[in-house]
């Protein structure tokens, strides 16, 4: 049983396969959290938290004991204006304008299985994952407003899921100013460094990793998107964590919007770590017999270090998040347009490109911008959502026939939530961009954003992509969104509803998405944001892969791949080989570097194959050869990162498949060193007693390959790099 509740304790103990998370209710008002880590055997005591009297700075809510402050007390769900002087979890303005409330302990019960948050994205586990859910209710008398925390354990997956529900049921509306997913105070602790991933338009998912010290850690989006500036994710790590040993706590939330983390510690050392909704661009009016649901945080405890938890991740995301049909559905090797025609192309170009694409044994052609409206660059003909048919006369339909004879699929670049000034859409319906009456409207690569949370828009969106689809016979969509919103206001929406807008165009955009993923099963979506703007655990549930970055340089992407392998599994990176000078950073690396940072996720090319010389094209057409042979282990696999790009002997990573019978080794030297003797690389997670052998016959034992390493001569030129794949005999 993965929820236990310990009536004479007033305790509940929810257990993983390696975590255990304890919740005792104090003075049978309080839940505080006593703890979360490593999983515990426990005997039958109460008062895990050693409360005692502490000065008059931190005063007391209960006059019947003075040992209680919520100064020091580490609640389940705080809220701020008695005591707790740290982030709350919660604010709200009542009618009376006082953001006063008291959320005192009312009732608990344990569920089989599990819920999604209404209308948001969530991980699909129920009962037969070993999962069960624990609703602890809260209640604040005076408003008779409910919380429901909502705790989903799963032994199986080792994830505790948290979400938070409010329910008003007084007779007066109240105003949410912030509602969290989650939040866990480590009592008396705070031996942590903070890790965050960050970044920036083709720098996206950098890592940083810093003492947590004395002030706050903020990790947020404004941007109305989870962003390439921060991913919505945040870990505490015990210093000596590293890679492979030491304690990991994380918390990773299922949204796709601006949205805030944070870990700070306060005079008491006691360490907040919390995450949930943005609160600068969130309100939401609570009319009596309202409920509103918050996105699910996911709690990843490892005891294993980083690995350990990005294994965790990997799992959940692949089998439980991303979409089922394409849990266990092998990715095809697409090529892209973009970088070869950018908007200047033609029917025949197309065809050509299909032509050799096919020739080199790529399965999947994809038609990126510019097919559509009246769009031969970015300042115009987004929202118009028809076949531009003086550039293509034939339609898209014998685009896709044409493809489709030779056996490859077709694909099609979309970017829905947008609109350019100059297109149809946006003379007939200059209201439905998200804006303010009497503001200027900010435009981004010349192009308004959508008010994603009006029915009709969506409706409008839904018919005319639907359409598309269903008569051009599309197998793959690459849903792309270029620009962060700002004037976020909505012609639908009364004034004090104005500072909703920004959160129900994210539930407007799963909605619409929700109906088409379900309305085309068959066809793989890819959900782009100038590449992995918006690369988030509520875009994969929808959308099985991302455009990981705009960026296809292949040193910098080591930088980009290892730090979005944190959470996110190879099978939801899409990561093409480009031409070279580089067109964003104009480096010249080896195609067959190109290649294996591309092969490490799933593999396509976005270059002119016309202009490849002969023996690149041999070498392309041998990558593609070689990718479909190992692809399974690639997307399926267990991904082990070895070396950080930051480090001076290059980068390693390594996947084994889940029979442990292949194990794929990429290794990327940085720049060439004169009098250098090469590398010596040690695997991790193979049978120390079985035997490996590489494509050249060379036989090793796991133990030899873990613990001595495995020898890599010199680099032959900059940026060179190695794939040795070992199959157990
Ligand atoms: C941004 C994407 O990240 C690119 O891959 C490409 O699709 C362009 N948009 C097209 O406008």
């Amino acid at each position: 049983m993965s929820i236990v509740y310990k009536e004479k304790e007033e305790q509940f103990h929810l257990h993983t396969r390696n975590t255990s998370y304890i919740i005792e209710v104090l003075e049978g008002r309080y839940p505080v959290h006593t703890y979360w880590g490593r999983k515990l055997r426990f005997t039958d005591r109460t008062g895990l938290v050693d409360l005692r009297e502490v000065c008059s700075f931190s005063p007391n809510p209960l006059d019947s004991n003075k040992t209680l402050s919520f100064d020091t007390m580490p609640r389940e769900y705080p809220d701020y204006g008695r005591s707790d002087y740290q982030s709350p979890a919660l604010s709200i303005t009542d009618s009376s304008g006082s953001h006063l409330i008291d959320p005192v302990y009312d009732s608990f019960r344990i569920e089989e299985g599990r819920s999604l948050p209404q209308g948001m994205p969530g991980c699909r586990l129920t009962a037969d994952d070993g999962c069960d859910t624990l609703v602890l209710t809260l209640r604040d008398s005076i408003l008779d407003l409910y919380i429901d925390l909502y705790y989903s354990v799963s032994e199986e997956y080792d994830v505790i899921i948290r979400r938070t529900e409010i329910r008003n049921c007084g007779n007066k509306p109240v105003t949410l100013n912030k509602v969290l997913s989650s939040t866990v105070d480590f009592y008396g602790d705070s031996d942590f460094e903070v890790m965050n991933l960050y970044g920036a338009w083709t720098r996206e998912r950098q890592v940083s990793r810093i003492p947590i010290g004395r002030s706050g850690h903020l990790v947020d989006s404004k941007r109305g998107a989870s962003s390439h500036e921060q991913n919505p994710f945040l870990a505490l790590l015990r210093p000596e964590t590293d890679e492979f040993s030491g304690d990991v706590y994380s918390m990773s939330l299922v949204y796709s919007g601006s949205f805030m983390a944070e870990a700070a510690v306060n005079s008491y050392g006691k360490t907040r770590m919390q995450i949930g909704l943005q609160e600068i661009d969130f309100q939401w009016q609570l009319e009596p017999s309202g409920s509103f649901t918050t996105p699910e945080a996911l709690l990843v405890f490892s005891p294993d270090g980083l690995n350990g938890m990005s294994g965790i991740y990997h799992r959940l995301f692949r089998e439980r998040l991303c979409p089922a049909p394409w849990s266990k559905r092998e990715r095809p090797v697409l090529m892209n347009n973009w970088e070869a025609t950018y908007f200047d192309f033609n029917e025949e170009k197309i065809k050509a490109l299909i032509d050799e694409g096919h020739s080199l044994g790529m399965e999947l052609f994809v038609l990126d911008d510019g097919w559509f409206g009246r769009r031969d660059s970015d300042a115009s003909g987004l929202g118009d959502w028809f076949t531009n048919l003086q550039k293509l006369p034939g339609g898209l339909k014998s685009l896709s026939d044409y493809a489709h004879r030779k056996g490859m699929q077709f694909g099609l670049w979309f970017e829905p939530e947008m609109i350019s000034p100059d297109s149809d859409l946006y003379r007939s319906h200059p209201d439905w961009c998200l804006h303010v009456p009497g503001r200027y409207r900010s435009e981004g690569r010349n192009q308004l954003v959508l008010d994603m949370g009006r029915q009709e828009i969506q409706d409008y969106l839904y018919c005319s992509i639907a359409a598309i689809l269903s008569e051009n016979g599309i197998d793959y969509v690459k849903w792309d969104m270029n620009r962060n919103i700002t004037e976020a206001g909505s012609a639908a929406l009364p004034s004090e509803r104005q500072k909703e807008t920004s959160h129900r165009y994210i539930l407007g955009l799963y909605s619409l998405m929700d109906r088409l993923v379900n309305e085309f099963p068959e066809i793989l979506f890819e959900s782009c944001s100038g590449g992995g703007g918006r690369f988030d655990p509520g875009m994969l549930y929808y959308m099985p892969q991302t455009w990981t970055s705009d960026n296809t340089d292949s040193y910098e992407r080591l930088f980009i791949q290892w730090g979005t392998s944190y959470l996110y599994p190879p099978v939801t990176m899409g990561a093409h080989v480009s031409e070279v000078p580089n067109h964003q950073v104009k480096r010249i690396t080896p195609i067959e570097t190109r290649g294996n940072a591309a092969m490490s996720a799933n593999l396509g090319y976005e270059l002119d194959l016309m202009k490849l010389s002969s023996e690149e094209r041999e070498k392309v057409a041998k990558q593609v050869e070689f990718y479909k042979k190992i692809r399974r282990t690639i997307q399926f696999g267990d991904f082990i990162r070895l070396l950080p790009p930051s480090s001076d002997r290059g980068t390693a990573w390594m996947t084994v498949s889940d029979d442990g019978a292949e194990v794929l080794v990429f290794y990327f030297g940085h720049l060439l060193r004169p009098n250098d003797l090469g590398c010596r690389l040690k695997l991790r997670s193979l049978n120390t007693d079985r035997l490996y052998m590489t494509e050249d016959g060379e036989k090793y034992y796991g133990s030899e390959l873990m613990y001595a390493g495995i020898s890599l001569p010199p680099l032959d030129c900059d940026f060179d790099s190695r794939l040795i794949r070992l199959q157990a005999i």
